[in-house]
């Protein structure tokens, strides 16, 4: 089954490589899907060059245009954007996105067709079953359609650490969340691990069950590194 591999690019990519970036990803060959998350400045010439999918790493709730320095949902659909990530960590503890942001954000997106990444995760001294399921409850607040999400699993303590769960963990949340979803929606979701993913353990995240893909962060701007990635699903 394809597997679905999202990079989120941050902040990374100086404008002198971007266009040896994107070159490269039309030369890797693969059937799996990739969206590819730049910063709004690429969104552009990816959207334009490249034949992967193209998402944005954040959009503003609301359609008014009084918000210097932000971007819309229309702004993404005017561009042809299919996809946002909707409540990163780094968002959420940097710009204080609260659970209503966050359950805004999903809002909007949902209802501009733009599919959203949702990314939640617990913290190293917290208990994922306490804490998950009231995230997900805040984040997914008057939202009875869970068929255009992708949750993006990314426990807080693996991001950009190289602190990788063991595998057995990283299965037990992910049946925990799968299950949880599943009760509440009765559907099948979407789900994917992020933090700390590289070529060296690829192998064995992608295999796990219930997972549908993983969300790759800092590695995803170096794109040789991708390609090894892809090349060890
Ligand atoms: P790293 O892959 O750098 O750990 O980051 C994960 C992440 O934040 C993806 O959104």
């Amino acid at each position: 089954m394809n597997k679905l591999i999202i990079l989120n690019h941050k902040m990374s990519l100086l404008y002198d490589d971007l266009y040896n970036y994107i070159e490269k990803t039309n030369e890797i060959d693969t059937e799996n899907d990739i969206i590819i998350c730049p910063s709004n400045i690429y969104l552009e010439a990816f959207m334009n060059n490249s034949e992967w999918s193209v998402g944005a790493q954040d959009m503003h709730y609301s359609t008014d245009k009084n918000h210097t320095g932000e971007i819309s949902s229309d702004q993404l659909k005017s561009l042809g954007v299919e996809y946002t990530m909707i409540g990163h960590y780094e968002r959420v503890s940097e710009f204080n996105e609260n659970k209503n942001i966050v359950n805004q954000k999903l809002i909007a997106a949902l209802d501009s067709n733009i599919f959203p990444i949702l990314c939640f995760g617990e913290n190293i001294d917290e208990d994922y079953r306490e804490v998950l399921p009231k995230l997900l409850e805040g984040y997914l607040k008057d939202i009875q359609n869970i068929d255009f999400i992708i949750f993006a699993y990314e426990p807080i303590y693996a991001i950009g650490t190289g602190a990788l769960p063991k595998i057995d963990k990283i299965k037990e949340v992910i049946d925990f969340i799968s299950k949880y979803l599943e009760d509440k929606y009765h559907k099948k979701p979407t789900i994917v691990y992020g933090g700390s993913v590289d070529s060296s353990n690829i192998h064995n995240i992608i295999n796990i069950d219930n997972l549908n893909g993983v969300l790759i962060g800092n590695i995803s701007s170096d794109i040789k590194e991708v390609e090894r990635i892809i090349n060890n699903i």
